[in-house]
Order: structure tokens, then C-alpha cells, then sequence
């Protein structure tokens, strides 16, 4: 397939593929010179329809560091805002011989829908509350580098699943690398099919952390949340919230994870995330050899 629209459409072997080329680009992008010409004849577009700080400079720069031609859109100073389709967009951008999509969208299904109407190779780079893959294999790349594996691994997911498309992913490809993977989060904030996705649901926190090799903390998503919510932002930080005291009270030292954006003092405290336990930038820098290697890959097969 020429598309990353989601890791539920990947298997183990394609994980592992991308890891062992990351491992390539993590190399190069740590030399003097830090770009490699191998897509030199590849143009790709970044389409943003939603907000980003990291996914979008992280896509940028992976697509510089091979070469790729770049041209970047953010729907709120486009012409969507005069009524254009996404389809009519999409394809007005392809006419300018693009060869590659990368699209962050409010939307669930935004990718796939694009990838059945228009001709180009398509990466999801965030789509609703539905998948965010590489945001996914950068969390599992991550703790690979840090504990060596993450097969037998036991990773707690703490936090607001049910408007998140990072625990979707990372649930999927937690469990294909074999991981033990549990949920923790309030009642309100998980959703009912969580189960059937072959996750352990545990609402107490310490529980949790007691259990696992590592948490990753998930942002409360205020913007997909209706006010009527429980609990309140400072009820979650007091049961859902990772402070020092509660993982120094811990017998063993967990790894600390956050896709970011943080919010301070509600998932975790600045002690938390600023400690020697956290990967929280190590996740940042690893994403940029991973969107490279899911970039390198694509394009190979539409050189072919
Ligand atoms: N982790 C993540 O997707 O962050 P951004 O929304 O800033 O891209």
C-alpha cells in the first residue's frame, strides 16, 4: 500500500522495517551534515487543517532531511476558508506534480476518504480522535531505545483515551510488538469498546504505575470535550495527575512519556516531566528519524 493511514493496516514486519530505517536516519540526522539526497526528485505537500507544533516541523524537517521538495498548508489561511472542497483542494495541490500528501485533519477517516479520491500517496498525520501512526511508532521507537524492547514491555496509558487518536495508535501497535498494554483514566474518559481492543482497563492511578515499565501520559483534550465532563481539570489532576512524590513512592523507576502538547500540573507536574525518568524530548528527536524512514519507504514505492 502506498499510504500510512493507520498502524491497524500495518503488520509487525512493517513496524520493524521502519524502526531499522529510523535507526539509519537517527545516524545521519546526528552527523555534521545532516541530510541524505535520496528523495531529491520526490515533491511533498503538509496539509494541516488542525493545529500543530511538533507533527508539522517534525514532517518539514524529516522531508528536508531527504531532499524532498516541501510546500506546506494550513487550511486557516487558505482558500477552505472561501468554501473549497478537500477533494478540489487536494487535487488543485496534486495538479502542481505533488507526488505525497501528509494531512492532519479534524476529522476521523480524513485520510482514508482521501485516499479513495485522490492520486497520491497519503500519511495520516492525525485524523480526529481516530489514529495518529507516527506519532505511535516514535512513542514505541522511543521506548525500544530506552529498555531495549518492547516486546513483554508492560505500558499503562493513562489519561484522556476517549478523545485520542495517540492511544488508538499506540494501543495498536503496542499489542503487535507484543506488549502488555493497560488503560487508566477516569470512567467519563474511557470509551465502551475499549476492552474488545484486548486492553486491561485500571481507573487507580498508583495501581497502574505499580504495574508498568512505563506511562505515557496523555493530554486532556478540553478542545473535544463538552463542558458537562467529569471530572473538573483539578479533580483529574488529583487522581490522574503524575506528580514526583507519587513516582518517587513507587519501589521501581518507571519511564515517563507525553506525546505533548503538556498541560502542566494536570498530567503531570513540571518536576515530573523535566525528571531523569521522563523521554518526553528523546520522543521529539526520535520523530524525526521515524517520519523519515515512513517518508523513505512511501516514496520508494512510488519511484517504482
Ligand atoms: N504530539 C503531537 O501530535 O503534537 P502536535 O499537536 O503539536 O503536533
Amino acid at each position: 500500500v502506498n499510504h500510512l493511514l493507520g498502524i491497524k493496516y500495518l503488520k509487525e514486519q512493517d513496524i520493524q522495517l521502519i524502526f531499522e530505517t529510523a535507526d539509519q536516519f537517527k545516524e545521519v540526522i546526528n552527523r555534521p551534515i545532516k541530510k541524505v539526497p535520496s528523495l531529491r526528485d520526490i515533491t511533498i505537500a503538509n496539509l494541516f487543517f488542525e493545529n500543530s507544533t511538533r507533527t508539522k516541523l517534525s514532517f518539514e524537517l524529516a522531508e528536508k532531511r531527504l531532499s524532498a521538495d516541501v510546500i506546506n498548508f494550513s487550511a486557516s489561511q487558505s482558500s477552505v476558508k472561501k468554501g473549497e472542497t478537500l477533494i478540489d483542494t487536494v487535487n488543485n495541490i496534486l495538479s502542481m506534480k505533488v507526488d505525497m500528501v501528509v494531512m492532519r485533519h479534524p476529522n476521523p477517516g480524513a485520510g482514508v476518504f482521501l485516499s479513495k479520491n485522490v492520486n497520491a500517496s497519503i500519511v495520516n498525520a492525525g485524523d480526529g480522535a481516530h489514529e495518529h501512526p507516527t506519532q505511535a511508532l516514535l512513542d514505541s521507537y522511543s521506548i525500544r531505545e530506552k529498555l531495549g524492547d518492547v516486546a513483554g514491555k508492560n505500558v499503562v496509558i493513562v489519561g484522556d483515551i476517549l478523545h485520542s487518536r495517540v492511544a488508538l495508535s499506540n494501543i495498536f501497535a503496542l499489542k503487535l510488538q507484543g506488549a502488555n498494554v493497560k488503560v487508566c483514566g477516569p470512567k467519563t474518559l474511557l470509551p465502551k469498546y475499549i476492552e474488545s481492543l484486548g486492553v486491561e482497563v485500571e481507573t487507580n492511578l498508583r495501581n497502574a504505575l505499580e504495574w508498568c515499565d512505563v506511562a505515557n501520559m496523555l493530554r486532556v483534550q478540553n478542545e473535544r470535550m463538552d463542558i458537562s465532563y467529569f471530572p473538573s481539570t483539578r479533580e483529574y489532576a488529583q487522581q490522574y495527575g503524575v506528580t514526583k512524590t507519587l513516582l518517587d513512592s513507587l519501589n521501581k523507576e518507571i519511564v515517563i512519556m507525553h506525546p505533548g502538547p503538556i498541560n502542566r500540573g494536570v498530567e503531570i507536574t513540571s518536576d515530573v516531566a523535566d525528571s531523569k525518568q521522563s523521554i518526553i524530548l528523546n520522543q521529539v528527536e526520535n520523530g524525526v528519524a521515524v517520519r523519515m524512514a515512513v517518508i523513505y519507504l512511501l516514496a520508494s514505492k512510488i519511484k517504482k
